[in-house]
């Protein structure tokens, strides 16, 4: 990423600010904004304030540049709010999520995609797995990055073959602010237990995968979406269903996985079926070989 330069969105904490950092370590020059400065300045960034919501403002930002390589939308969330809650029915609070979470990236590559275009960039979307599955309570943000993600797919065959557009897909990050969303650090325990790989991802974890994106290694890859969730959210049904408990209980506890590695040269009787009842492969040595 050396003399290269990029732009992280919501730069300042939490998520954005492990991508800043992770571009920093790449060797880029990086650039990040915001509507206030950080309280912890990432080291080797420099910040800049703009309001996202501003097309004015975002424009003259870009247009301050003197160059851009990678533009990194990140900047979004949303609070919990039941689409009807005591507060009321008033779209103008949903409105407001949908336009952070989807206009302002539309804007801001807009504002930048002269600049990407001439200097054959990338856009990263900052996704979330609220996007692809139900998201109450947060409705309108769910709905919002499932646009981003579209959106970026039509981006990256329209700006073909000069700017590579993808989307990261996050599941739950631990950031400064995980106890608003989680609760206090048994809450937050609690929440990383829920996840295969048995904690939430760090702010580095999705930096390194967007410096992937946004790299040479990744110079084919447009129009994807990248899931950074740690193996994402087990089946509720599994836990609810009351067939097939032992099998599930044993694949749950890794006794399965002992199977597989272990000497079984014989497939167990009845092991071939996944309580989603879909037929599936033997999970065993001699249902792989079959
Ligand atoms: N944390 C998670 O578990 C998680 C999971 C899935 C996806 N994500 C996604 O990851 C991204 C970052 O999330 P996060 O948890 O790091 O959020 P965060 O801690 O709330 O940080 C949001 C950043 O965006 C900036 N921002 C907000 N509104 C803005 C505006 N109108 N103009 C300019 N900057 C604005 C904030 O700074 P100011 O307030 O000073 O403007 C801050 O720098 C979001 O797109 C979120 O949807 C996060």
């Amino acid at each position: 990423m050396r003399g290269k330069l990029v732009v992280v969105t919501g730069g300042t904490r939490g998520v954005g600010a492990g991508i800043a950092r992770a571009f920093v370590g790449a060797g880029a020059e990086v650039v990040v904004c915001a509507r206030r400065p950080p309280e912890v300045p990432v080291d080797g960034a420099r910040f800049t304030a703009v309001d996202l919501r501003d097309p004015t403002a975002v424009h003259r930002f870009f247009a301050a540049l003197p160059r851009l390589d990678v533009l990194v939308n990140n900047a979004g969330g949303s609070p919990y709010r039941p689409l009807a809650d005591d507060t009321g029915t008033d779209i103008r609070r949903h409105a407001r999520v949908i336009e952070l979470n989807l206009t302002t990236p539309l804007t801001a590559s807009l504002a930048a995609y002269e600049y990407l275009k001439r200097s054959r960039g990338a856009i990263v979307m900052i996704g979330s797995v609220s996007g692809a599955r139900p998201s109450p309570g947060t409705a309108a943000y769910g709905a919002a990055k499932a646009g981003l993600e579209h959106l970026a797919r039509s981006m990256a065959v329209e700006w073909a073959p000069y700017i590579r557009v993808n989307t990261l897909v996050l599941g739950m990050v631990r950031t400064e602010l995980s106890h608003l969303h989680y609760g206090d650090e048994d809450g937050i325990a609690a929440v990383a237990r829920t996840v295969p790989l048995g904690r939430l991802a760090e702010p580095s974890d999705i930096g390194e995968a967007a410096v992937f994106l946004a790299s040479d290694a990744a110079a084919y890859i447009t129009g994807a979406s990248l899931l950074v969730h740690g193996g994402g959210e087990r089946p509720a049904f599994l836990d609810a269903a009351s067939a097939n408990k032992q099998a599930v209980d044993e694949a749950t506890s890794g006794a399965v996985d002992e199977a597989i590695t272990g000497a079984v040269d014989e497939p167990a009787a009845g092991a071939a079926t996944e309580v989603t009842g879909e037929p599936t492969r033997q999970a065993t040595k001699g249902g792989e070989q079959g």
